[in-house]
């Protein structure tokens, strides 16, 4: 199910009008309102929410527990227990306010739930508003597989508005540029040195700008490939191996690696792999390692470890007939996908020192 062509991203002020006038336009047809938000966003976004339209707080608010972990069946059960309780049906709207964990897993809930009901997003993290609530994918964890269970379903709509980010922690903010950087690497150049130089002077009057951007180029690539058959899949540049080492903290080391940050790691190898086969320069290569590695702080993996962490990208239900698939870069702003990598290479990338 897909969008039809219909603009779906709104931003601040606007993107407000349209939520209350689409509140008020379907007052015969949505008979309650949910809102799904995790500790924090109740605590720092639900306000705001409520400041912009006011008569949202009549709605029933489904509270979940934050973080990666909650992303699973479980919680799932749990919120779809809520609707029930509370008389949802196919006359409700969920609007999910949070990151990419709160839109993944209330667009998932929202997808199956009595077939399908409809839902807003409203991502409140950087992550959430350049990547994850961008692209109709929904979706929750198996165990440790990350987003191994979701669908494709479309938001009603999106609010983009970058007020949300004041009371995110600085590590979550770093977390989400690190998608930005990716959109840069693997579409547009411009905007990679724009980021870069976001990052040494830290000119705030540009940040909404290079959202703005962000979400843009995403979605231009969502847009021409919906169903992720071909060019959509240069997205997943980084996180073949970034998602590989997500899983394998969540598991093994019972500690979560921020998705930004394991992607950082992922496009560090990947872009070596890259220069090693796809005919990216040296020179690319160590602009963005040197880029990436100032701002993330790079885990080191032992010999002993990449077994387990290949063992985890061997399952990646991106491969295919079982070959692992990688996106990987011709220089900056250029990418190709279905990239078939020697295990020797893979390993290598890991403990590269150049
Ligand atoms: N569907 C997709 O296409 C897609 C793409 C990329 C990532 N994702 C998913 O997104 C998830 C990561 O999203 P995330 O980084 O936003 O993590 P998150 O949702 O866990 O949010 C990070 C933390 O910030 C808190 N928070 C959220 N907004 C806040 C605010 N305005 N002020 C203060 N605290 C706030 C949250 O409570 C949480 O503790 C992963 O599960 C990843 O798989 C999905
Ligand atoms: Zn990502």
């Amino acid at each position: 199910m897909f969008c039809d062509n219909k603009k779906i991203i709104f931003f601040n002020e606007e993107a407000y009008q349209k939520l209350e006038n689409y509140l008020l336009n379907h007052i015969d047809t949505i008979k309650n309102t949910f809102i799904l938000v995790d500790y924090c966003t109740y605590i720092h976004c639900l306000p705001i929410l409520f400041h912009h339209i006011n008569f949202l707080e009549k709605s029933n608010i489904i509270q979940i527990k934050p973080g990666e972990k909650e992303k699973n069946i479980y919680t799932c059960i749990q919120i779809w227990k809520y609707l029930e309780n509370f008389k949802a049906n196919r006359n409700s709207l969920i609007i999910n306010l949070g990151g990419g964990v709160i839109t993944d897993i209330g667009g998932f809930v929202a997808s199956v739930f009595k077939r399908g009901v409809r839902f807003i997003n409203i991502p409140t993290t950087l992550l959430g508003m350049v990547d994850a609530s961008i692209g109709y994918k929904t979706g929750i964890n198996l165990e440790s597989i990350k987003n191994e269970i979701g669908s494709f379903y479309c938001p009603e709509f999106l609010i983009i508005d970058p007020f949300f980010l004041k009371t995110l922690p600085e590590k979550e903010f770093i977390s989400g540029m690190a998608e930005m950087f990716k959109h840069g690497l693997i579409a547009d150049e411009s905007f990679w040195i724009d980021m870069k130089k976001y990052q040494m002077n830290k000119d705030q009057n540009q940040w909404k700008n290079l959202i703005y951007q962000s979400i843009l180029i995403k979605n231009k690539i969502v847009e021409k490939d919906p169903q992720e058959k071909g060019l959509r899949k240069i997205l997943n540049f980084g996180h073949t191996i970034g998602h590989a080492l997500e899983s394998y903290f969540l598991d093994s080391k019972k500690e979560t690696l921020l998705h930004g940050i394991a992607i950082a790691m992922g496009m560090i190898y990947e872009s070596w792999i890259s220069y090693k086969i796809n005919g990216l320069s040296i020179n690319d290569y160590q602009e963005i390692k040197s880029n990436l590695s100032r701002l993330y702080p790079i885990k080191k993996i032992y010999n002993s470890e990449f077994d387990q962490i290949f063992f985890i990208m061997e399952h990646d239900k991106k491969n295919d007939k079982n070959k692992i698939q990688f996106s990987l870069l011709k220089k900056i702003g250029i990418c190709s996908y279905n990239c078939q990598v020697p295990y020797s290479l893979i390993k290598e990338s890991f403990l590269q020192k150049k």
